[in-house]
Protein backbone atom coordinates (compact mmCIF):
# COMPACT_ATOMS: atom_id res chain seq x y z
CA UNK A 1 0.00 0.00 0.00
CA UNK A 2 2.60 2.54 1.18
CA UNK A 3 6.33 3.12 0.14
CA UNK A 4 9.13 5.65 -0.86
CA UNK A 5 11.17 5.87 -3.71
CA UNK A 6 14.80 8.07 -3.41
CA UNK A 7 13.33 10.22 -1.02
CA UNK A 8 15.23 12.55 0.61
CA UNK A 9 14.08 14.84 2.85
CA UNK A 10 16.14 18.06 3.82
CA UNK A 11 15.06 20.21 7.10
CA UNK A 12 14.58 24.15 7.17
CA UNK A 13 18.07 24.13 8.65
CA UNK A 14 19.65 22.04 6.04
CA UNK A 15 19.62 18.77 8.05
CA UNK A 16 19.69 16.20 5.92
CA UNK A 17 17.24 13.75 7.76
CA UNK A 18 17.02 11.50 4.70
CA UNK A 19 19.08 10.77 1.81
CA UNK A 20 17.74 8.88 -1.31
CA UNK A 21 15.82 6.20 0.74
CA UNK A 22 13.83 3.26 -0.35
CA UNK A 23 11.84 1.47 1.55
CA UNK A 24 8.43 -0.93 0.21
CA UNK A 25 6.31 -1.68 3.16
CA UNK A 26 4.75 -4.34 1.07
CA UNK A 27 7.88 -6.19 1.86
CA UNK A 28 6.14 -7.54 5.46
CA UNK A 29 2.94 -7.90 7.75
CA UNK A 30 5.67 -6.45 10.73
CA UNK A 31 8.57 -3.99 9.55
CA UNK A 32 10.83 -2.69 11.80
CA UNK A 33 12.92 0.22 11.17
CA UNK A 34 16.25 0.21 13.67
CA UNK A 35 18.92 2.49 13.84
CA UNK A 36 20.11 4.43 16.11
CA UNK A 37 19.54 8.09 17.86
CA UNK A 38 19.32 10.99 14.84
CA UNK A 39 19.00 8.20 11.81
CA UNK A 40 15.97 9.54 10.49
CA UNK A 41 13.31 7.40 11.90
CA UNK A 42 10.51 9.74 12.91
CA UNK A 43 11.11 12.12 9.92
CA UNK A 44 10.59 8.21 8.00
CA UNK A 45 6.65 7.84 9.69
CA UNK A 46 6.19 11.82 9.35
CA UNK A 47 6.63 11.32 5.60
CA UNK A 48 5.02 7.86 4.90
CA UNK A 49 1.83 9.94 7.01
CA UNK A 50 1.92 12.81 4.71
CA UNK A 51 2.79 15.21 7.47
CA UNK A 52 6.14 16.56 5.71
CA UNK A 53 7.03 16.01 1.72
CA UNK A 54 10.36 15.06 0.53
CA UNK A 55 12.29 17.66 -0.65
CA UNK A 56 13.59 15.05 -3.71
CA UNK A 57 11.72 11.70 -4.59
CA UNK A 58 8.28 10.79 -3.84
CA UNK A 59 5.59 8.45 -1.81
CA UNK A 60 3.75 5.85 -3.26
CA UNK A 61 0.27 5.40 -1.79
CA UNK A 62 -1.77 2.66 -3.80
CA UNK A 63 0.20 2.48 -6.69
CA UNK A 64 0.22 6.55 -7.14
CA UNK A 65 2.45 9.28 -6.33
CA UNK A 66 1.24 10.73 -3.21
CA UNK A 67 -0.45 13.93 -3.29
CA UNK A 68 -0.67 16.45 -0.64
CA UNK A 69 -4.16 17.73 -1.07
CA UNK A 70 -7.10 17.02 1.45
CA UNK A 71 -8.64 14.46 -0.81
CA UNK A 72 -5.83 12.49 -1.16
CA UNK A 73 -4.30 13.01 2.70
CA UNK A 74 -8.04 12.35 3.95
CA UNK A 75 -7.92 8.86 1.92
CA UNK A 76 -4.11 7.72 3.38
CA UNK A 77 -5.22 8.80 6.98
CA UNK A 78 -8.09 6.29 6.65
CA UNK A 79 -5.71 3.56 5.65
CA UNK A 80 -3.24 4.42 7.81
CA UNK A 81 -2.19 5.51 11.61
CA UNK A 82 0.43 6.94 13.70
CA UNK A 83 1.62 6.32 17.38
CA UNK A 84 4.29 9.34 17.78
CA UNK A 85 7.14 8.89 19.86
CA UNK A 86 6.24 11.73 22.06
CA UNK A 87 2.73 11.10 23.44
CA UNK A 88 2.55 14.85 23.90
CA UNK A 89 2.06 15.44 20.68
CA UNK A 90 -1.15 13.53 19.91
CA UNK A 91 -2.88 13.85 23.14
CA UNK A 92 -5.83 16.24 22.53
CA UNK A 93 -8.58 15.98 25.14
CA UNK A 94 -9.27 16.34 29.03
CA UNK A 95 -10.09 13.03 29.70
CA UNK A 96 -8.55 9.91 28.76
CA UNK A 97 -11.36 8.45 27.48
CA UNK A 98 -12.59 11.56 25.24
CA UNK A 99 -9.10 11.36 23.77
CA UNK A 100 -8.89 7.92 22.95
CA UNK A 101 -12.44 8.94 21.47
CA UNK A 102 -11.17 11.59 19.89
CA UNK A 103 -10.29 11.16 16.09
CA UNK A 104 -13.43 8.45 16.06
CA UNK A 105 -15.91 11.93 17.20
CA UNK A 106 -14.17 13.74 14.33
CA UNK A 107 -14.71 10.75 11.90
CA UNK A 108 -18.56 10.93 13.41
CA UNK A 109 -18.99 7.40 14.52
CA UNK A 110 -22.02 7.16 16.17
CA UNK A 111 -21.37 7.04 19.99
CA UNK A 112 -22.73 3.95 20.83
CA UNK A 113 -19.86 2.19 18.32
CA UNK A 114 -17.30 4.81 20.00
CA UNK A 115 -18.28 3.58 23.47
CA UNK A 116 -17.41 0.19 22.18
CA UNK A 117 -14.16 0.53 20.28
CA UNK A 118 -12.72 3.18 22.82
CA UNK A 119 -13.85 0.49 26.37
CA UNK A 120 -12.16 -2.17 24.05
CA UNK A 121 -9.18 -0.45 23.42
CA UNK A 122 -8.65 0.65 26.85
CA UNK A 123 -8.63 -2.60 28.26
CA UNK A 124 -6.37 -4.02 25.77
CA UNK A 125 -4.02 -1.10 26.77
CA UNK A 126 -4.74 -1.64 30.37
CA UNK A 127 -5.79 1.72 30.83
CA UNK A 128 -9.56 1.49 31.72
CA UNK A 129 -9.03 2.26 35.43
CA UNK A 130 -7.54 5.84 34.21
CA UNK A 131 -10.58 6.74 31.69
CA UNK A 132 -11.82 9.88 33.55
CA UNK A 133 -8.89 11.33 34.30
CA UNK A 134 -7.29 14.21 32.70
CA UNK A 135 -4.39 13.29 30.55
CA UNK A 136 -2.13 15.82 31.77
CA UNK A 137 -2.39 14.20 35.24
CA UNK A 138 -0.80 11.07 33.85
CA UNK A 139 2.71 9.96 33.55
CA UNK A 140 4.71 9.42 30.76
CA UNK A 141 4.59 5.87 30.27
CA UNK A 142 0.76 6.18 30.85
CA UNK A 143 0.20 8.93 28.28
CA UNK A 144 2.46 6.63 25.71
CA UNK A 145 -0.95 3.85 26.21
CA UNK A 146 -3.54 6.32 26.00
CA UNK A 147 -2.06 7.38 22.88
CA UNK A 148 -1.97 3.62 21.86
CA UNK A 149 -5.06 3.14 22.82
CA UNK A 150 -6.34 6.08 20.16
CA UNK A 151 -4.74 4.43 17.41
CA UNK A 152 -6.27 0.88 18.20
CA UNK A 153 -9.48 2.41 18.59
CA UNK A 154 -9.08 3.66 14.56
CA UNK A 155 -8.71 0.22 13.22
CA UNK A 156 -6.47 1.80 10.54
CA UNK A 157 -5.51 -1.01 8.05
CA UNK A 158 -1.57 0.06 8.56
CA UNK A 159 -0.23 1.20 11.88
CA UNK A 160 3.39 3.04 12.38
CA UNK A 161 4.87 2.84 16.44
CA UNK A 162 7.30 5.41 17.05
CA UNK A 163 9.50 3.70 19.81
CA UNK A 164 6.22 2.85 21.22
CA UNK A 165 8.52 1.09 24.37
CA UNK A 166 9.97 3.92 25.00
CA UNK A 167 9.75 5.18 28.95
CA UNK A 168 7.76 2.05 29.49
CA UNK A 169 7.82 -0.36 32.48
CA UNK A 170 8.15 -4.02 31.76
CA UNK A 171 4.36 -4.81 31.97
CA UNK A 172 3.95 -2.10 30.08
CA UNK A 173 5.94 -2.99 27.40
CA UNK A 174 4.95 -6.61 27.10
CA UNK A 175 1.59 -5.23 26.96
CA UNK A 176 2.43 -3.63 23.88
CA UNK A 177 3.97 -6.39 22.44
CA UNK A 178 0.88 -8.60 22.39
CA UNK A 179 -0.99 -5.59 21.13
CA UNK A 180 1.41 -5.61 18.04
CA UNK A 181 1.16 -9.24 17.62
CA UNK A 182 -2.67 -9.11 18.26
CA UNK A 183 -2.86 -6.17 15.42
CA UNK A 184 -0.81 -8.38 13.18
CA UNK A 185 -1.84 -11.54 13.97
CA UNK A 186 -5.52 -12.04 14.42
CA UNK A 187 -6.21 -8.96 13.03
CA UNK A 188 -4.43 -8.69 9.92
CA UNK A 189 -2.89 -5.30 9.68
CA UNK A 190 -0.11 -4.11 8.42
CA UNK A 191 2.41 -2.71 11.69
CA UNK A 192 5.71 -0.67 10.99
CA UNK A 193 7.77 -0.33 14.62
CA UNK A 194 10.58 1.82 15.07
CA UNK A 195 13.05 1.44 17.80
CA UNK A 196 16.33 1.19 19.16
CA UNK A 197 15.11 -1.68 21.27
CA UNK A 198 16.63 -4.32 19.09
CA UNK A 199 15.37 -7.16 21.40
CA UNK A 200 11.47 -5.87 21.11
CA UNK A 201 12.04 -5.38 16.84
CA UNK A 202 13.39 -8.94 16.69
CA UNK A 203 10.68 -10.59 19.25
CA UNK A 204 8.18 -8.59 17.16
CA UNK A 205 9.15 -7.57 13.35
CA UNK A 206 9.51 -10.29 10.33
CA UNK A 207 11.03 -7.83 8.12
CA UNK A 208 13.56 -4.79 9.08
CA UNK A 209 15.51 -1.72 7.45
CA UNK A 210 18.28 -0.92 9.03
CA UNK A 211 19.00 3.23 8.68
CA UNK A 212 22.28 5.07 9.52
CA UNK A 213 22.57 8.82 9.24
CA UNK A 214 19.88 9.00 6.97
CA UNK A 215 20.91 5.65 4.68
CA UNK A 216 18.91 2.96 4.26
CA UNK A 217 22.21 0.43 5.36
CA UNK A 218 20.70 -3.18 4.55
CA UNK A 219 17.20 -4.30 4.75
CA UNK A 220 15.97 -8.31 4.92
CA UNK A 221 13.93 -10.55 6.59
CA UNK A 222 14.81 -10.50 10.52
CA UNK A 223 17.25 -13.54 10.75
CA UNK A 224 19.03 -12.50 8.28
CA UNK A 225 19.79 -8.90 9.79
CA UNK A 226 20.36 -9.64 13.37
CA UNK A 227 22.76 -12.25 12.18
CA UNK A 228 24.97 -9.73 10.62
CA UNK A 229 27.12 -8.82 13.29
CA UNK A 230 28.88 -6.15 10.84
CA UNK A 231 25.85 -4.45 9.73
CA UNK A 232 24.48 -3.97 13.66
CA UNK A 233 27.64 -2.62 14.26
CA UNK A 234 27.95 0.17 11.60
CA UNK A 235 24.69 0.89 12.64
CA UNK A 236 25.80 1.01 16.62
CA UNK A 237 23.02 -1.25 17.16
CA UNK A 238 22.98 -4.11 19.72
CA UNK A 239 22.73 -7.94 18.85
CA UNK A 240 19.44 -8.89 20.55
CA UNK A 241 19.86 -11.39 23.37
CA UNK A 242 18.61 -14.33 21.79
CA UNK A 243 21.09 -13.77 18.81
CA UNK A 244 24.09 -13.68 21.28
CA UNK A 245 21.96 -16.99 22.94
CA UNK A 246 22.58 -18.60 19.04
CA UNK A 247 25.80 -17.36 18.24
CA UNK A 248 27.83 -17.55 21.55
CA UNK A 249 26.20 -20.21 23.88
CA UNK A 250 25.35 -22.70 20.50
CA UNK A 251 21.62 -22.53 20.96
CA UNK A 252 18.88 -22.69 18.15
CA UNK A 253 17.67 -19.39 17.31
CA UNK A 254 14.72 -18.97 19.25
CA UNK A 255 11.90 -16.45 18.19
CA UNK A 256 10.93 -15.48 21.93
CA UNK A 257 12.44 -16.21 25.10
CA UNK A 258 9.31 -17.99 26.18
CA UNK A 259 10.78 -20.52 23.98
CA UNK A 260 14.28 -20.77 25.15
CA UNK A 261 13.20 -21.11 28.57
CA UNK A 262 10.88 -23.64 27.66
CA UNK A 263 13.43 -25.97 26.51
N1 LIG B 1 12.33 19.97 12.95
C1 LIG B 1 13.61 19.69 12.69
N2 LIG B 1 14.44 20.65 12.25
C2 LIG B 1 15.74 20.38 11.96
N3 LIG B 1 16.30 19.17 12.09
C3 LIG B 1 15.51 18.18 12.52
C4 LIG B 1 14.12 18.37 12.85
N4 LIG B 1 13.61 17.21 13.27
C5 LIG B 1 14.61 16.31 13.20
N5 LIG B 1 15.75 16.88 12.74
C6 LIG B 1 17.05 16.22 12.49
O1 LIG B 1 16.86 15.21 11.51
C7 LIG B 1 17.64 14.05 11.81
C8 LIG B 1 16.74 12.83 11.91
O2 LIG B 1 15.89 13.00 13.03
P1 LIG B 1 14.76 11.96 13.43
O3 LIG B 1 13.98 12.56 14.54
O4 LIG B 1 14.02 11.58 12.20
O5 LIG B 1 15.64 10.74 13.93
P2 LIG B 1 15.21 9.41 14.74
O6 LIG B 1 15.85 8.27 14.03
O7 LIG B 1 13.74 9.38 14.89
O8 LIG B 1 15.94 9.64 16.14
P3 LIG B 1 15.50 9.10 17.63
O9 LIG B 1 15.94 7.67 17.71
O10 LIG B 1 16.34 9.96 18.53
O11 LIG B 1 14.04 9.30 17.78
C9 LIG B 1 18.42 14.38 13.09
O12 LIG B 1 19.69 14.83 12.73
C10 LIG B 1 17.61 15.54 13.70
O13 LIG B 1 18.44 16.40 14.43
MG1 LIG C 1 12.52 9.35 16.50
Amino acid sequence: MLRMENVTYVYEDNTVALKGVNIDLRKGKKIGIVGSNGSGKSTMFMLFLGLLKPTTGRVVFNKKELKYDKVTLSELRKKAGIVFQDPDKQIFFSSVFDDVAFALRNLKFDEKEIKERVTAAMEKTGITELQNKPVHFLSYGQKKNVSIAGAVAMNHQMIFFDEPTAGLDYTSKENVKNILEGLAGKEEKTIVVSSHDMNFIYEVCDYIYVLNKGHVLSEGKKETIFLDKEILDKANLEEPFLVKVHKYLGKPLYEDEKELFKQ
